[in-house]
């Protein structure tokens, strides 16, 4: 068989947004792609829920079906692409394609995070391939550049924007002055907010990115639940014009840390007060940056789109082309890596070491600010800045305060003793303040 007619069939399960520009972007670059693998990419096989849901694009009749196992028991489609989403189903049809040898390309960071290891396992049981390079910060490709372009780095630091719809909403909060719910509500309008809201909102979309790139980073699965998790719900106008008046602007920053001579690893996702001058700083709407600190290579930063239907095609479009490769070479390269981890514990609030911004709403009488700074001081916490705006029109300020270097484990305690005193009113913001270099 000649090059040109040589094909690798691939079935989809999923032909939503991310499925279809599957289909669009392989027929736009098919003859480029085709040279690129070393044959065609074929799509063979497409499941979906609904027959009759109406679709963006035209498929040939009788490929579609609503019997994803159809697709998984076609002997000759090799390469399984799950975009569909959700955990439970994915999860089966992942590991039923890869305990038949077949390779998986998946964008479902759920799916990883939850279940990576054992889908990783079930590859090299079964001399199959787990991708999924559009998992993480859609079209920018970094999984590629830690797996590959990177490969010699240890890293002590990564961190970035990986969450495009918070940083859309703070992003548009800042620059038109408008407070949380509207511009959430046009958001969703725009169809940027995620059917389960939490997700976006309360960090834990950027959180399951966190845990894939702290994998491949560091060999370790941390569970979701280990890490700091807040999103930007309690973000408000003020917090951004008061970071504003301390030189920062509010980002929602994910971030992987390797702390002190044993390498404890601390992730987090967390509102974080990021410089005007710096990089993250100007990424704005619904972009996405990783800044990845190899200790060879020193920084590297990748800035591009994390969502949306060409830039999350174009990442699982390489990874099936990166499939193809390896199914035509005959050589499975281990899905989960030789590499060793150089991480192997989690790190104590007491090893989390860095500045923070807290924003509290207090009664505004006179002794709170002692009470207040009392219990820092009680914690061993020293303040660098304060900032108190009274609100004429209720009897309560803002109590902006920023700290000097201090730990985790010390504010936790402060904001506790603080927490069970009478002049905190209402929630409050602490946001970690980010030192870019
Ligand atoms: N959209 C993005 O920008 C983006 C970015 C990065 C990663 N991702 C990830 O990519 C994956 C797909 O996202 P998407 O935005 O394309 O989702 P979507 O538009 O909701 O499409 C999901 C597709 O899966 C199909 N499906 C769902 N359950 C099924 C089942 N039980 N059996 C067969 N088919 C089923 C749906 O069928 P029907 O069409 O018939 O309903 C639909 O075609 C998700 O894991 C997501 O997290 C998405």
């Amino acid at each position: 068989m000649s090059e040109e007619q040589q094909k690798i069939r691939i079935g989809l399960i999923g032909f939503g947004t991310v499925g279809q520009g599957v289909w669009k972007n392989i027929l736009r670059r098919r003859e480029e792609l085709t040279m690129e693998t070393g044959a065609e990419l074929e799509i063979a096989g497409i499941a979906v829920r609904d027959l009759n849901r109406q679709r963006d694009v035209d498929v040939p009749e009788g490929i579609i079906t609503d019997d994803p196992q159809r697709i998984l028991d076609d002997p000759t489609i090799s390469i399984i692409c799950e975009l569909a989403g959700g955990t439970s189903a994915a999860l089966e049809w992942s590991r039923k394609a890869l305990e038949a040898g077949k390779t998986v390309v998946t964008a479902n960071k759920a799916l990883l995070c939850d279940h990576g290891e054992e889908l990783l396992e079930a590859a090299e049981a079964h001399g199959g391939r787990l991708f999924f390079e559009a998992s993480v910060a859609g079209g920018i490709p970094v999984i590629k550049s830690l797996r590959e372009g990177l490969v010699a780095n240890r890293f002590n630091r990564i961190y970035g924007i990986l969450n495009g719809t918070s940083n859309y909403i703070l992003t548009r909060m800042e620059r038109e002055k408008l407070s949380f719910e509207p511009v959430l509500a046009a958001a969703r309008e725009l169809g940027y907010v995620e059917a389960d809201e939490s997700l976006d909102l309360d960090g834990w979309d950027a959180a399951h990115k966190t845990v894939i790139l702290a994998w491949l980073a560091h060999r370790m699965w941390v569970p979701s639940s280990e890490m700091l998790v807040e999103g930007i719900r309690r973000v408000t106008l003020d917090d951004m014009n008061f970071a504003q008046e301390l030189g920062y602007r509010i980002k929602l920053i994910a971030s992987i840390q390797r702390l002190g001579e044993a390498g404890r690893l601390a992730l987090a996702v967390r509102p974080t007060l990021v410089p005007l001058d710096s990089l993250m700083a100007d990424v704005s709407e619904a972009f996405n940056a990783v800044r990845l600190e190899g200790d060879v290579a020193g920084p590297t930063v990748l800035i591009g789109k994390g969502a949306g239907q060409d830039p999350t095609s174009s990442a699982v479009i390489a990874d099936l082309v990166d499939a193809g490769r390896a199914h035509l070479s005959g050589v499975h390269p281990r899905s989960r890596s030789a590499r060793t981890g150089d991480a192997t514990e989690l790190a104590a609030l007491e090893d989390i070491c860095q500045e923070y911004y807290i924003r509290l709403t207090v009664a505004d009488r006179s002794g709170v600010l002692a009470e207040v700074a009392g219990a820092f001081s009680q914690c061993g916490i020293s303040i660098a800045t304060v900032i108190q705006r009274d609100h004429d029109e209720d009897g309560t300020a803002s109590l902006v305060l920023a700290t000097h270097l201090c730990s985790e484990a010390s504010l936790q305690n402060a904001l506790a003793i603080i927490s069970a005193g009478e002049s905190v009113l209402g929630e409050y913001l602490v946001c970690p303040i980010l030192d870019p270099e």
